[in-house]
């Protein structure tokens, strides 16, 4: 790995560590629900750099496979997580047999895919019968609200729509996991970010507007200085609603059909 893939990689694993860390209580409740203690075999889809694999693998002593279709987040993943089997691949095309895992998860993925419902068909095809299909946590920034308006949201929309990703993917889980069969339930994490997380986060997320070339490195510190000063002043409230779905894989498996 060259120096500015090493750096571009260490950011990202900072990202996704730091997004980890707001949705953890939530992923406990989640686990136990599941049972990821007593599963046998589970596989997570769209690692990253392993945020979520680290975890699971601390919590359960299944036999734990990820995947990713980078090979650097997979090459940086192998390299900080033992006893897990590792490959790159795309969940669109999984080379695992059918009824392989208890368990299919993954954490902030189907919002970055091309083919939501082709690549969750995957996810039910290696999954057993009675087995579980998870989305930990899937954003939806159009309940996004931020007060003083700064358009922090709106950019936000704008930057993941310009990146080929669904901003509005949290309201479709539902009608998603339900299409391909699954016995659902949904549910949402409400947290205002507290003025900690405003602080630490703050710039990272004008960071990421800056990146999809909304504003210039002007803007950008001009920004950054009123939004400090009103986070200090803890004036600044941002809410931002994560939604979660579990899908038992039934036996008798309605025929999949497109979601709406
Ligand atoms: C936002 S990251 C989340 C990483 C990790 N799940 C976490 O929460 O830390 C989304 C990941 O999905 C991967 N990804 C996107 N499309 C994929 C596909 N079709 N097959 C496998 N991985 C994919 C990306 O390479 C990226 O690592």
């Amino acid at each position: 790995m060259g120096k500015a893939e090493k750096d571009y990689i260490d950011r990202l694993d900072a990202q996704y560590k730091r997004q980890s860390v707001w949705t953890k209580d939530y992923r406990n409740k989640i686990y136990r629900q599941i049972g990821i203690k007593g599963a046998r075999r589970i596989l997570e889809v769209g690692c990253g750099t392993g945020a979520i694999t680290k975890e699971i693998r601390e919590k359960s002593s299944a036999q734990i496979t990820a995947i990713d279709r980078d090979h650097l987040v997979i090459a940086t993943a192998q390299e900080n997580i033992t006893e897990v089997e590792f490959y790159r691949m795309s969940v669109e095309e999984m080379s695992f047999r059918d009824e392989t895992f208890d368990i299919v998860l993954c954490n902030y993925f189907f919002m970055w895919l091309n083919k939501p419902f082709k690549s969750l068909m995957e996810m039910v095809r290696v999954c057993k019968t009675g087995g579980y299909i998870v989305a930990l946590a899937e954003p939806d920034y159009g309940g996004w609200i931020e007060h003083p308006d700064f358009g922090l949201g709106k950019k936000h929309i704008e930057g993941i729509k310009k990146q080929g990703a669904d901003p509005f993917i949290g309201r479709k889980l539902l009608s998603l996991f339900e299409s391909g069969g699954l016995e659902t339930t949904l549910s949402v994490v409400a947290n205002v970010w507290g003025k900690e997380r405003l602080l630490e986060q703050i710039k990272n997320e004008w960071k990421l507007v800056l990146e999809t070339e909304q504003i210039n490195d002007e803007e950008y510190q001009e920004i950054i200085t009123k939004e400090v000063k009103t986070i200090e002043d803890n004036m600044r409230m941002i809410f931002l609603p994560i939604f979660s779905a579990i899908g038992k894989k039934i036996k008798c498996v309605q025929k999949p059909s497109t979601p709406p």
